[in-house]
């Protein structure tokens, strides 16, 4: 799979995710599901989805003992995802133990992605809370490096991160960014933004966008606009 961008359907219904999606009638985005419409409509919402033709980002953000995420992971593989998620921070033998259950008999996979510390995560709050007295930028290349010992296929990280992730980790090693905005767009909540020209520029594999695209006039036309900036 190429470079390609990722809309985040933050919609709490079936219902409001299927208005969206019908609005695209050439080109069938790329899409994540997160933990609110997975958890209010189950895996039926997946499996719809993909029969429209989606590709699927699942984002479920796995962290539990190895074998309980082992066994959930090849829950989810059944599903025919082409993207799920975990947290680094459950270890080496929680990611590996990821890795086998999402393999299936014939040895193909979902890619496995993992998340390194949330952006809602800060230095304050990283050092008081969990006691990590590492610099922020440390631990995230850290579990970065962890995710590719592992065998994972790459993280998320904010699109700032993305160069310093791939020298760390190798150019094939996969980055998913979040908080991408148009120069002319609302920021709205994210704090670290940039535009998906620059994404482009600095490396992102993948993009994340949510509000830019579901929140516009034209929803079409801000997909089509992303893919120009960041695919072509
Ligand atoms: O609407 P917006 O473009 O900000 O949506 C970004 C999406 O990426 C949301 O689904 C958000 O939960 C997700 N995300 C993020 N930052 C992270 C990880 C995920 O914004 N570090």
């Amino acid at each position: 799979m190429g470079r390609d961008v990722i809309v985040a359907c933050d919609f709490a219904s079936a219902e409001k995710v299927y208005e969206f999606l019908d609005k695209f009638t050439e080109r069938k985005p790329f899409v994540k599901i997160g933990m609110e419409l997975f958890y209010a409509e189950g895996p039926q919402i997946v499996r719809e989805i993909k029969k429209r033709g989606h590709k699927i980002f699942l984002d479920l953000k796995l962290h539990d003992i190895p074998n309980t995420v082992k066994k959930s992971m090849a829950v989810l593989s059944n599903l025919d995802v082409d993207i799920t998620n975990l947290h680094a921070s459950g270890t080496i033998r929680m990611m590996e133990g990821a890795l086998e259950g999402l393999t299936r008999p014939d040895g193909t996979r979902p890619l496995l992605i993992a998340v390194t510390q949330l952006t809602s995560t800060d230095q304050e709050s990283m050092e008081n809370d969990l006691l990590i007295k590492e610099p922020i930028d440390k631990v995230v290349m850290h579990y970065a490096h962890n995710a590719k010992l592992a065998g994972l296929d790459g993280v998320v990280c904010s699109p700032l991160e993305a160069g310093k992730v791939h020298e760390t980790c190798g150019k094939e090693f996969l980055t998913i960014t979040p908080g991408v905005r148009f120069a002319d767009g609302d920021i709205g909540d994210q704090k670290r933004v940039m535009t998906p020209a620059q994404a482009k520029e600095i490396g992102s594999d993948y993009i994340v966008v949510g509000r830019p695209i579901t929140a516009a006039e034209d929803p079409v036309a801000a997909y089509n606009r992303c893919v120009a900036e960041f695919c072509d």
